[in-house]
């Protein structure tokens, strides 16, 4: 007897299996998923190890084939992949996209991502799996499967954005590489990563909202005691049109040059040099000091005092005195 949760990842890992076919196997498929894969400089060894797949123009296949393999419609419509119009008529969720299944920890596919191929559409960029039992947005990190061992490993994380950034960093040869889905990292997911390494890069994209998600980040991974260092992209560019536009060797050198340490990369956007005004400097010390009051432990919090006295052009003293008090407040 299998339980309700094993039926619906056996109707999932059809249904991956299905998109795969799709791309490789029909006409559309391979004239406009596979070219649009190629397009985005992504090999075909990587297409099948991400399993990307293409979701017809059809707005039936999938409902058809699922109803000639016997599955349940059920299912389809609990995990999202079949939906219902006001008159009634099931219609496929995914449809002329192309496909990112998003697997758990275990390899097992929790849900998928659909990515429209035509810019100029008012649609929705991606659109992924509603909640159900098997899938939980906030709980899963994409790529976490086959980034597990090298994070282990290297004893480092790399976190991006988003599905391509994965696919593409690890194309390059950056193996040890997942995804938030965005830009609202959750404590679930720093739980996931915690398991695995204590050392984070955030790789954020180069734009304002990769910015201030890099910013909350920080001090999310601090409180669960993280060496935390960021990398901001230039702007305009995220880890994947980098990764495209540069070899291999350059991306990777780039990486391992531009990681700034958490301090340095919060200081870059405050006004702390010598032509910031007195009260732009005591907003500058304060954001800083805030971080700082995450950290655990008085040896590292003196080690970024320092750092943090020596940006700043204040002495170490006062900064310390300062941040007892927003210690006290934020306990
Ligand atoms: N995202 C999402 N739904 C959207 C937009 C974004 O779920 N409508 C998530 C996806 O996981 C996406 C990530 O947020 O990968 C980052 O978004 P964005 O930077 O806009 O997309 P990219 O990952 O850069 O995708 P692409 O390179 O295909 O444009
Ligand atoms: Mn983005
Ligand atoms: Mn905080
Ligand atoms: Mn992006
Ligand atoms: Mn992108």
């Amino acid at each position: 007897q299998k339980t309700r949760e094993e039926s619906l990842y056996i109707v999932n890992d059809w249904a991956r299996r299905w998109f795969e076919e799709q791309l490789w196997q029909t006409e559309e498929g391979r004239a406009v998923g596979l070219v649009y894969f190629r397009e985005r400089s992504f090999t075909d060894a990587t297409i099948r190890k991400f399993q990307l797949g293409y979701s017809p123009t059809n707005p039936q296949a999938l409902l058809n084939a699922a109803n000639q393999a016997g599955h349940n419609l059920e299912y389809l419509l609990e995990l999202g992949l079949v939906k219902r119009s006001e008159k009634g008529e099931l219609y496929d969720a995914f449809r002329e996209r192309v496909i990112f299944p998003i697997v758990d920890r275990a390899g097992r596919v929790a849900g998928f991502a659909g990515r429209i191929m035509n810019s100029q559409a008012k649609a929705a960029k991606y659109i992924n799996s509603p909640e159900c039992p098997i899938y939980n947005k906030s709980k899963i990190l994409y790529g976490l499967y086959h980034a597990r061992k090298s994070i282990a490993k290297a004893d480092m994380c790399f976190l991006a954005e988003g599905y391509t950034d994965v696919i593409s960093l690890y194309q390059a040869g950056i193996e040890n590489v997942v995804a938030s889905s965005g830009t609202s990292l959750t404590e679930s997911q720093i739980r996931l990563i915690r398991q695995l390494t204590g050392r984070v890069a955030i790789l954020f994209d180069g734009d304002p909202a990769g910015i201030k998600a890099s910013q909350r980040g920080i001090d999310m991974f601090l409180r669960e005691d993280f060496d935390v260092r960021v990398l901001l992209f230039p702007e305009g560019h995220d880890p994947d049109s980098f990764a495209r536009q540069h070899s291999s060797s350059v991306v990777q050198e780039y990486i391992s040059e531009n990681l700034q340490d958490f301090i340095r990369f919060k200081a870059q956007f405050l006004a702390t040099g010598p032509e910031a005004t007195p009260t732009q400097k005591v907003q500058a010390a304060r954001e800083l000091l805030e971080s700082i009051a995450h950290l655990r432990g008085e040896l590292k919090q003196s080690i970024y005092l320092r750092d943090t006295a020596q940006i700043l052009g204040i002495d170490q003293t006062i900064l310390s005195t300062e941040l007892r008090t927003i210690q006290a407040r934020l306990q």
